[in-house]
């Protein structure tokens, strides 16, 4: 008997120990196992709840819109008595302010009457990849005399804005840049007054005209190219006249090379309406916001009662610039607009993409070759990249690390995006980007859904930065 029990009592002992390596061998077995269906599910998830954020195809219905356009030298009046030499499109910067609807086709007949290669990229607008005006990734550089036509039907409503993507170290900073506005549902048709405002600086020598340095190893190993002149609408006495109590839909571009703006309105009530082109989910914060380069801010001014000269300052590097004026003058009765500012309700909260795993990180450094400052993706150089590999429809989650001290403006062409964390923070931003700051040292999550096939290029938009290798193509397969 009593043999018996301890017999027992071993078989239960070994039982035990049998069971319980069962179910840590099950534990491990089922962690490896499901721990992908588990990211699954969340990716699905942050799929279904993207959904309808924007959408994959433009809609149709509209004009086609004939646009010609030519680049070539001009001069412009930057400085009081002076003529600036510029480079230009139609002779003037910015070049015209284009200005379509929703579902229009944008035809534009470019001819390049410049002495130099050029091409044209339409930031932050998803045209069809041949279209997007990147040489050698999406068309052949544009060569002195000759014509291409660029057509597209944009699909988001928005504030855009075209500029040279060929040299831009210079062609930039010589002034081929523009605005150009899709005017859709709730954007662009409620407001009394409705305008955009081009940021820009220059350096200018002693006689008013550009410095003809570019690109040199200070631009390039430091911020970029930060000029001595700051414009709007490349001029420095840009006033906008508004009556009391109107509503003005104020849509702000930064077009410099590297430089930062902080937009400060003062005692003007401004709210934020949208950023780098769509409609915001929630009105954000103005005075957290950095306007880098590439980035657009359309606000939402509420103009006072009391007539005056309402001055909008650059508050970034401490000592506040002066960018431009509102004058309201006491002239006009009409009623104002009454509704609140436009929100989306389409942006997706992504809370639980904290939890989903990166799919890509990309690290940005600076190496000192010689003489040479190069900038680093994942220690490739441009055009020595290493692409990444996206999937049409599938929620990515990309890491960027700038393990460098100056600052990076990330700008992914063809795609919208989320900020997700700003070192190891939680961001709360509600609404999509196509370009985020990167400051010193930072360390940002972004998370996206590509809807668009084709070849992207993600970049530095500080100019210098980028054509010193701070680029990589991003390609998007078709889904299956
Ligand atoms: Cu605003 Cu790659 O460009
Ligand atoms: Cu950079």
């Amino acid at each position: 008997m009593i043999r018996l029990r301890l017999a027992e009592l071993g078989h239960r002992r070994l039982a035990l120990a049998v069971s319980a390596a069962v179910v840590v061998l099950v534990a491990v077995v089922a962690t490896f196992a499901l721990w992908p269906d588990a990211s699954d599910a969340l990716r699905r998830d942050l799929e279904a709840e993207f959904d309808g954020a924007y959408p994959a195809e433009p809609p149709g219905g509209g004009d086609i819109i004939d646009i010609e356009l030519v680049a070539d030298e001009a001069t412009v009046s930057l400085v009081d008595g002076v003529d600036t030499e510029v480079w230009a499109y139609n002779g003037t910067v910015p070049g015209p302010a284009l200005r379509v609807s929703l579902g229009d086709t944008v035809r534009v007949s470019f001819r390049n009457d410049l002495d130099a290669a050029t091409t044209i990229h339409w930031h932050g607008i998803r045209v069809p990849n041949d279209m997007d005006g990147v040489p050698d990734v999406n068309q052949p550089r544009i060569e002195p005399g000759n014509t291409f036509v660029y057509e597209f039907t944009p699909p988001d409503a928005g504030t855009y804005w075209y500029h040279s993507h060929t040299d831009g170290s210079q062609q930039l900073e010589r002034g081929l840049y523009g605005s150009i506005v899709v005017e859709g549902p709730g954007n662009g048709t409620d407001y009394e007054v409705d305008q955009v405002w081009i940021l820009d600086d220059w350096l200018l020598d002693d006689t008013g005209q550009i410095d003809p340095a570019f690109n040199t190893s200070a631009d390039r190993s430091q911020n970029g190219r930060w000029g001595n002149l700051i414009t709007v609408n490349a001029s420095t006495t840009t006033e906008l006249a508004a009556a009391p109590r109107e509503r003005i839909r104020l849509r702000l571009v930064n077009a410099s090379n590297g430089r930062v703006y902080t937009p400060d309105f003062g005692e003007l009530d401004a709210t934020v309406v949208a950023i780098d082109g769509l409609t915001v989910g929630r009105n954000p914060d103005l005075t957290t916001l950095t306007l880098a380069p590439g980035n657009r801010v359309d606000v939402d001014l509420a103009v006072p009662a009391e007539p005056g000269m309402y001055s909008v300052v650059d508050t970034f590097t401490g000592s506040p610039q002066p960018l431009a004026t509102i004058v309201v003058d006491a002239g006009s009765t009409t009623a104002p607009a009454t509704f609140d500012p436009p929100t989306s309700p389409a942006v997706p909260d992504w809370d639980n993409a904290l939890d989903a795993p990166v799919d890509h990180e990309l690290v940005f450094e600076t190496h000192n070759d010689g003489d040479e400052w190069i900038w680093t993706i994942n220690g490739a150089a441009y055009p020595n990249h290493q692409s990444i590999e996206l999937t049409a429809g599938e929620f990515t989650k990309i890491r960027l690390v700038n393990q460098t001290h100056p600052m990076h403006p990330i700008h992914l062409h063809g795609q919208f995006f989320k900020v997700l964390t700003r070192n190891g923070e939680r961001v709360d931003e509600p609404y999509f980007r196509d370009t985020v700051l990167l400051e010193m040292l930072d360390e940002v999550e972004i998370a996206l859904v590509p809807l668009d096939v084709g070849q992207w290029v993600l970049h530095c938009h500080i100019q210098e930065h980028g054509e010193a290798g701070m680029m990589t193509v991003m390609e998007v397969a078709a889904d299956g």
